[in-house]
């Protein structure tokens, strides 16, 4: 299905974000139109075909119930400790990175949790300003297999990632190959959590172990992997606007966070929707 079959749904679907590589756009005809308004089974296979839609300029949700009972029209709701609402905003003292201001690396959602959500919903609260970075980085992974030069892909399809991670809501340990097959259509997907620098400033960083090629070629593996997965034509960074709603394709994407200003607005409300039957998480091995 493409979005360009979709000109019966309210907005104007055919677009893709700005310059972005892949995703799908449905812009609001006016600053009233409700976003009840295109069905929900069609946006979900927008988001399956394109692996990413931007739906902007809609009203905005009044608080996170509001928020939470869209998205279950979506699916079922992973729920956290927290609830159904991550509020991602910027920590006075963050004990992790995801509340601090520098950077994310690429990663999957769910990677440490018993089932892995085929839907991210982030909806932007409040962007930060134009030139305080904030940006959510997006790397379409089938694309990147795609395009990849054969002894490349070969060399990364010889890798295995062991990643641990203890944090406030986890402590687990996932396994995964860096070559895998998404779990409902099979296609080639990257299962990828990206290191950082050890020189890097970096609240509470996981522990990765790769494994599956000799040592000496870990460093050409990360460089070719981390330069493919950032491509133009593979990745795509979302300038948040407030009022955006964006709901990607876990499966197939990674995705990680620029880093922004610190104190600037920046406040985005993340949800899980799992898939259908939920997708237990095949790379948990304790948690
Ligand atoms: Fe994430």
């Amino acid at each position: 299905m493409t979005a360009h079959t979709h000109t019966h749904t309210p907005g104007t679907p055919a677009a893709r974000p700005p310059l972005a590589a892949f995703g799908a756009l449905i812009e609001a005809e006016s600053p009233e139109q409700r976003l009840d308004g295109p069905p929900v089974e069609e946006m979900r296979e927008l988001v399956r075909a394109h692996h990413l839609l931007l739906l902007r300029g809609f009203p905005a949700f009044a608080d996170a119930e509001e928020l939470t009972a869209y998205c279950a029209r979506w699916g079922e709701i992973s729920m956290w400790p927290f609830g159904a609402v991550l509020e991602l905003v910027e920590h006075e003292n963050p004990e992790d990175h995801i509340f601090d201001h520098r950077h994310v690396p690429l990663h999957w959602d769910g990677m440490y949790r018993p089932q892995v959500p085929e839907f991210q919903l982030f909806h932007c609260v409040s962007a930060p300003g134009h030139d305080q970075g904030g940006g959510t980085v997006f790397s379409q992974t089938s694309a990147v297999l795609r395009d990849a030069e054969p002894a490349v892909r070969a060399q990364w399809e010889q890798v295995t990632g062991t990643y641990r991670r203890k944090m406030e809501y986890y402590d687990s340990t996932a396994v995964s190959p860096v070559v895998t097959a998404h779990p409902v259509t099979g296609e080639p997907v990257i299962r990828y959590n990206e290191p950082v620098a050890p020189d890097d400033e970096f609240i509470n960083h996981p522990n990765l172990e790769f494994t599956g090629i000799p040592a000496d070629r870990l460093d050409e593996f990360h460089r070719t992997l981390g330069r493919a997965l950032r491509a133009p034509e593979h990745a795509y960074t979302h300038r948040w606007r407030t009022g955006d709603l964006v709901i990607a394709d876990n499966y197939t994407l990674l995705h990680g966070r620029e880093a922004f200003t610190s104190r600037a607005p920046r406040h985005l409300r993340r949800v899980h929707v799992l898939g259908d039957p939920p997708l237990e998480n095949p790379a948990l091995r304790s948690s």
